[in-house]
């Protein structure tokens, strides 16, 4: 049985790989999180990995908090930067194959068509510099596939569907900025593409190298807003509104849409419309009340 780690296994992604495990009879999982081992404790993660022979890490641990991570840089850094270059370095002593996981904001976001893997990139925020730094340390690791993300969701955790549903019964009206294009990512998706990935790999072989990974289609947060409005059935009014109106202290990329030619060829995966993935994602959470 090929024996899989799931680092940040509380998390969107660390869950959502968690709730598709009976699909995957063939992988054992492990999940960890930072109340079981803190990544950047180097000791304590080469005393782990070494007990455990696990064949695949999927790294979903990460700072995530990209205003908070402005005024707590070494935080972020040491966790979005530091614990993939140890993991990459360990990896290779134990020929152990890693998935780790990237951002859309490795992206300046200026340019208005669809972001290539090999074009440059040029962080801006905080988050987003160590993101990309992360990237860097594992770029030339013959043992590591990274995929880029975006404006992930799950049921759980802390995220743009949940904080709607819970503005759709506190609030009147929101003002939602128009002029921040990308596309959502339900977790569920993700996570199924990233054990398909793995699937795919113990049987046709592994190729690292960086990849995209959204859901299709495009939209910006104020059409993604009134979408969910819609399926609340709420009446809270979504106002479209331009991002000086609503200040952050981290900068977001305007444009940060994933060409994602590249995992659908390499992988052969069929990717889901955002608003359909949107719709399950609704319905879960009806469920799980
Ligand atoms: N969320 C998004 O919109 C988004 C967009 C693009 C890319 N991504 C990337 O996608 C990946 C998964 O994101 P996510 O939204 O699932 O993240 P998440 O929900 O914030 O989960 C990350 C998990 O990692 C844990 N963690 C943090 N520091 C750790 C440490 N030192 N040692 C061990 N565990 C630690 C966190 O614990 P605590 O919660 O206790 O800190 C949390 O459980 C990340 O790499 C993220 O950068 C996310």
């Amino acid at each position: 049985m090929t024996k899989i780690l799931i680092t940040g296994s509380n998390g969107q992604l660390g869950s959502a790989i968690r709730d598709l495990a009976a699909d995957y009879p063939q992988f054992s999982f492990t999940g960890i999180d930072i109340h079981d081992l803190d990544l950047t404790n180097e000791i304590g993660v080469r005393q782990f990995l070494n007990q455990h022979a696990f064949s695949w890490i999927i790294n979903c641990a990460a700072f995530t908090a990209v205003d908070l991570a402005e005024s707590q840089p070494e935080k972020a850094y040491a966790v979005n930067s530091g614990v993939p270059r140890l993991l990459g370095k360990i990896c290779i002593e134990n020929n152990t194959r890693l998935i780790h996981i990237s951002t859309d904001y490795v992206y300046n976001g200026k340019q208005w068509t669809p972001h290539t893997e090999d074009e440059s990139t040029a962080p801006v925020s905080v988050y987003a510099k160590s993101k990309a730094e992360g990237e860097m340390v594992l770029r030339d690791n013959p043992m590591a596939l990274i995929i880029r993300t975006s404006w992930l969701y799950y049921k759980t955790g802390n995220n743009f569907l949940r904080t709607m549903i819970r503005l759709s019964t506190e609030k009147k009206e929101i003002g939602v900025v128009t002029d921040q294009t990308g596309t959502p990512t339900y977790a569920a998706d993700l996570a199924d593409a990233v054990l398909k990935i793995i699937d795919f790999s113990e049987n046709n072989g592994f190729v690292p190298g960086i990849y995209n990974y959204s859901n299709e289609g495009v939209c910006s947060w104020y059409d993604f807003a009134i979408e969910i409005m819609q399926h609340t059935g709420s009446n809270c009014r979504v106002n479209p509104i331009r991002t000086p109106e609503y200040p952050l202290p981290a900068h977001r990329p305007e444009y940060s849409v994933l060409e994602k030619k590249k995992i659908k060829t390499a992988f052969g995966l069929a990717i889901p419309y955002w608003r359909n993935s949107l719709l399950k994602a609704m319905q879960e959470i009806t469920l799980k009340k």
